[in-house]
């Protein structure tokens, strides 16, 4: 099986592939309204230190046991256990990733499909002219119709299914070469018109003046969540996307690239919904909601507002594409790794993850107030605990098998970063992000 996997055409593909997994919802729409129910700068500056400290050590392990494996992730982490004379049991952390997918895909795809429906609004210049409240209570009644969510969900669901069907690497690398760029741009327009208004100073010593009286244990566990979430780190996701790594390529820069531009993505975001939030007067806590509601507020100020919000929602729908097609890949890799047809297999993770999708559609309305666990509906559930929990823990599983359980010789060429490059990520994971994510996670259960 092994010898007729896929490649990614170059060392860039590579690089576009994990940032195009990366680079998504979780840094225009999660980061904003996170940041903005933990604190803002404080939060901001502990998730920067964890992706330094944690998430790029973590990425690489992750990265390496796919490309040394090469296969999909349950079966390349049994291979890799055996030759390490170790359990084969490691094997089943490749399904407890494909679960955290799964539940993460399932209200990832919900709030992609409100871009398809926001998408859609601006090109028809709906928002042209509307103010501030009549932009806010237009989001609620969205949300309040579970048929348009459906619909949107399903669409989007099916574009992405479509691509993970016909192989990642074939469909993926001329979408990431041309949408990274263009994304990027217009953010940093948008950052620069944030210059303009009111709201920019205040939304700056937001965003950079840390207060520490407001961290709590939970503050600090929600950070270290985002920033595996933010990453695409913890859920053998990337795990599935280096198997098809070429041979001659350096790991550690390429996360590192990975992450200077997810974090950079962010901050744009960041500063650019936050002027809007304080120079309209409203609360940074507002929820799910804020990018959906701040961004259309924002345009529909400037000068060809429909034209800019239009081209926003088509590029920040394309990026959540490329994000889900990841999300996707591991469920799909590891049923083809049991046996299944790719196709069969398609079928089957786009249905269930359908299926499941539908109550957090419904979350917003009829199940608004079905709350199965810690009081919180399904759509709360989904979003929070697998990012919050599943993913460090599958990221510290990951960790431990790279840094104590591989054979260290398949480690040091898999990462192909030279003896000390090897000895630096050894120690680090070792001693640094294997504790640290621990710590954090225990603390934060607490
Ligand atoms: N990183 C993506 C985002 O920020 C989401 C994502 C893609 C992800 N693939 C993943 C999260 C794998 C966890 C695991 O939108």
């Amino acid at each position: 099986m092994s010898e007729t996997l896929e490649r990614w055409g170059s060392k860039r593909a590579f690089i576009l592939a994990v940032t195009g997994a990366a680079v998504g919802l979780g840094n225009i729409w999660r980061f904003p309204y996170v940041a903005g129910e933990n604190g803002g700068a404080a939060f901001l500056l502990i998730y920067v230190a964890f992706v330094l400290l944690l998430g790029i050590p973590v990425m690489m392990a992750e990265i390496l046991i796919g490309r040394a494996g090469r296969r999909g992730p349950m079966q390349a982490l049994g291979v890799l256990a055996s030759e390490a004379g170790a359990s084969r049991h490691w094997r089943w952390l490749g399904l407890f990733g494909a679960f955290t997918v799964f539940c993460i895909l399932s209200f990832y795809s919900v709030v992609s499909g409100w871009s398809i429906e926001f998408l859609v609004a601006s090109v028809n210049g709906n928002f042209n002219g509307a103010s501030a409240a009549e932009i806010g209570a237009g989001f609620e009644a969205f949300l309040a119709n579970p048929g348009l969510l459906i619909f949107n969900h399903s669409l989007f669901l099916f574009m992405t299914m479509t691509v993970v069907a016909a192989g990642v690497a074939k469909g993926l690398e001329r979408l990431n070469n041309l949408l990274m760029p263009l994304l990027y741009g217009l953010l940093l327009l948008l950052a620069i018109y944030a210059t303009t208004t009111s709201g920019f100073g205040t939304a700056l010593s937001w965003l950079f003046l840390p207060s520490f009286e407001d961290v709590t244990a939970e503050v600090v566990l929600h950070a270290m969540g985002h920033a595996f979430f933010t990453l695409a780190v913890g859920a053998c996701a990337l795990m599935a996307y280096g198997a098809y790594m070429p041979d001659e390529q350096s790991l550690p820069k390429a996360a590192f690239a990975v992450a200077v531009l997810d974090i950079s993505v962010a901050l744009l975001a960041g500063i650019a919904i936050f002027s809007v939030v304080f120079a309209q007067g409203m609360d940074p806590a507002d929820g799910p909601g804020l990018m959906f509601v701040t961004l259309p507020i924002a345009f529909s100020e400037l000068p060809w507002g429909s034209f800019w919000l239009s081209v926003f929602f088509l590029l920040l729908l394309l990026a959540t594409w490329t994000s889900a097609i990841n999300l996707a890949e591991p469920m799909v890799a590891t049923l083809q790794g049991l046996g299944w047809r790719r196709s069969t297999a398609t079928a089957a993770v786009a249905l269930s993850v359908w299926l499941i999708g539908l109550l957090s559609a419904f979350s917003f309305s009829t199940l608004a107030e079905f709350r199965p666990l810690f009081g919180r509906n399904v759509f709360e559930l989904v979003s929070s605990i697998p990012p919050d929990i599943f993913l460090p823990m599958g990221g510290l599983l990951i960790a431990i098998f790279a840094a104590w359980v591989m054979p260290q010789a398949r480690v040091i060429s898999a990462l192909d970063a030279g003896e000390r490059g090897y000895l630096l990520w050894r120690t680090t994971i070792r001693w640094v992000s294997i504790p640290l994510t621990f710590i954090v996670l225990l603390g934060g259960l607490l």
